[in-house]
């Protein structure tokens, strides 16, 4: 696999204090660019439901869609591990179908691992899928696949039942043999009792600087996205904003006859263009 990342390298990066980096991405182009900076990893993540598809929550993501992108993102890295998200009920129906799911976003779309969200209820899921050979990601905390439930996108693990139950989910998690945890939405202090508990690394998003790596959606942290502005969200760069000023330029330039001039246009032999006026 060359310098590819893979489970293996999280591992050694937990292990030797290494922060490990994780951004999203849908697509080939964006994918690439994220490749070429220097990302550690890649989530497919079912965001691509609000951030590509323009849905109000992940709920509607379907494997369809979920192959179709991890096959564009997996086409543009050649550095950075490739991970997919299993939707909401590819995995929740039983142990074939999740085993059947996420084989087909390793076997089809080219992932390295899949994620999936949930503790004890999915257990036997994840031990599953690991069975067939296919590393998995766990997801705890605020798991958005499951937001009806939750009324919404709340902090999790405020009170001490939820949040013994969440370091009760990792210690399972791990057990299970999952290689990693997305912490998501949870108290920075009791994400950091998580992470030391654990030996496998921790990947927050929400979750304070005491995890072992950290992950945002790229549409986010890149400031193209603003139906939602979570508070965890850090911009990066303005990459909306350039967008609508070059949009802006390129409209006026057009309306103006300022775009294309011949540098941007093709010649045609003379001779040729006499046969044909
Ligand atoms: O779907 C996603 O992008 C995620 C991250 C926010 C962790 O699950």
């Amino acid at each position: 696999m060359g310098n590819k990342v893979t489970v293996s390298t999280f591992q050694k990066m937990k292990d030797n204090k290494e922060k490990i980096t994780m951004l999203t991405a849908y697509d080939y182009t964006n994918a690439k660019l994220l490749d070429e900076a220097g990302i550690d990893a890649i989530l497919v993540g079912d965001s691509l439901g609000m951030v590509m598809l323009g849905y109000p929550d992940t709920t509607r993501v379907t494997m369809e869609d979920m192959l179709h992108h991890t096959k564009a993102v997996a086409r543009g890295v050649k550095h950075a591990m490739v991970i997919s998200d299993l939707p909401f009920l590819s995995y929740h129906t039983g142990i074939y179908d999740a085993v059947k799911n996420a084989g087909v976003l390793i076997q089809q779309g080219y992932a390295q691992a899949v994620k999936l969200e949930g503790g004890s209820e999915v257990v036997d899921e994840v031990k599953a899928i690991i069975k067939a050979g296919i590393p998995v990601m766990g997801h705890l905390g605020l798991t958005p696949q499951s937001v009806h439930k939750f009324g919404g996108y709340g902090v999790q693990g405020k009170t001490a039942s939820q949040a013994k139950k969440l370091i009760e989910d990792a210690q399972l998690l791990q057990d299970a043999g999952v290689f990693a945890i997305v912490l998501e939405c949870v108290p920075y202090k009791l994400a950091e009792i998580i992470s030391e508990n654990l030996s496998i690394p921790t990947i927050g998003i929400g979750a304070g600087g005491g995890c072992d790596g950290q992950v945002l959606v790229s549409m986010d942290m890149l400031g193209m996205y603003k139906d939602m502005t979570p508070k965890f969200v850090k911009e990066y760069a303005l990459i909306g904003q350039k967008i609508k000023a070059g949009v802006a330029s390129y409209i006026q330039e057009v309306k103006n006859g300022v775009f294309p001039t011949t540098e941007h246009s093709f010649t045609i032999d003379e001779d040729v263009l006499k046969q044909v006026e």
